[in-house]
């Protein structure tokens, strides 16, 4: 009889990974070092929540991971694409095609109604977003009797939801959202996160967050933690209370050796 096949290990794809990443500002002794040596891997399909003090250098690395921002030394592939390097025309092609970003403001433009907000990466990259996929997304997020208000006419939550539908319209490869409840209420907060998830675990998004808050950080399936430019906590499978505890633990917090994956 043949011996049985062992069943193969799950792949895990990185969706982004960073290795070596140097990020500092300005010169001589004002010189502010914002990352340094940063290297974490974030896989396909999950949701990530990025945590640390004010000045750790949370936003910067998100930048970084983006291509909204350079890094002195190091590397960031998107997939399989090596973002670190790439002209500008490349670097503008990669972000449309393959990243999402959703900002603390919302960064809706106000003259266009929520509708043409949503669409609008995708016809600045010149293809046409799926229909279907796009009804979804805008279903998911409760938008269908709003699409023809401008932001002005929409509260900071629904405003928030257009941003989240903006950015999943193309489908990209992922998602980084810098504090996407910063400015949103309890209620809000908890519609924007709870469509975050969904995301995840209906349509398989890669999502790369930032947060102060334990609670919304609790959604993630993952926290990484930094301090003063480095990881310093890698936590799978947080609850608000172990995120807190982690918190706490930054006093002693040691830089972890070697690469977070
Ligand atoms: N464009 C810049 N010019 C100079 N210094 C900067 C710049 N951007 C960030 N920094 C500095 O780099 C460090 C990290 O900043 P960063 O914005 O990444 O922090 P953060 O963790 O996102 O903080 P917060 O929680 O307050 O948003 C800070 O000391 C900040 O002052
Ligand atoms: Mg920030």
């Amino acid at each position: 009889m043949p011996l049985a096949t062992p069943p193969a290990p799950p792949i895990v794809r990185n969706a982004v990974t960073a290795s070596g990443l140097w990020r500092a500002y300005g010169s001589g002794e004002a010189q502010v070092v914002a990352l340094r040596d940063v290297s974490v891997a974030f896989a396909s399909g999950a949701f990530t929540a990025i945590m640390g003090p004010s000045g750790s250098g949370k936003s910067t690395l998100m930048h970084c991971l983006a291509g909204l921002d350079t890094t002195d030394r190091g590397t960031v592939n998107i997939g399989d694409t090596v973002l670190t390097g790439l002209g500008d025309k490349a670097l503008t092609k990669l972000r449309r095609d393959k990243i999402g970003f959703i900002f603390q403001q919302f960064n809706l433009l106000p003259t266009l109604t929520a509708e043409e907000n949503i669409l609008l990466p995708a016809s600045i990259a010149g293809a046409k977003a799926d229909p279907a996929w796009v009804n979804r997304v805008i279903a998911t997020l409760d938008l269908s009797d709003r699409l023809s208000h401008k932001p002005t006419e929409l509260s900071g939550g629904q405003q928030q939801r257009v941003a989240c539908a903006r950015a999943l319209a193309t489908r990209p490869d992922v998602v980084f959202a810098d504090e996407p409840t910063g400015n949103l209420d309890t209620r809000s907060s908890a519609e924007v996160l709870g469509f975050l998830r969904k995301s995840v675990d209906d349509f398989g998004q890669t999502i790369v967050m930032v947060t102060h808050d334990p609670s919304a950080a609790a959604y993630a399936d993952r926290v990484v933690f930094l301090a003063d430019g480095q990881i310093v906590r890698d936590l799978h499978g947080p609850t608000a209370d172990s995120v807190i505890d982690t918190m706490r633990d930054f006093e002693n917090a040691v830089p972890l050796a070697g690469k977070a994956a």
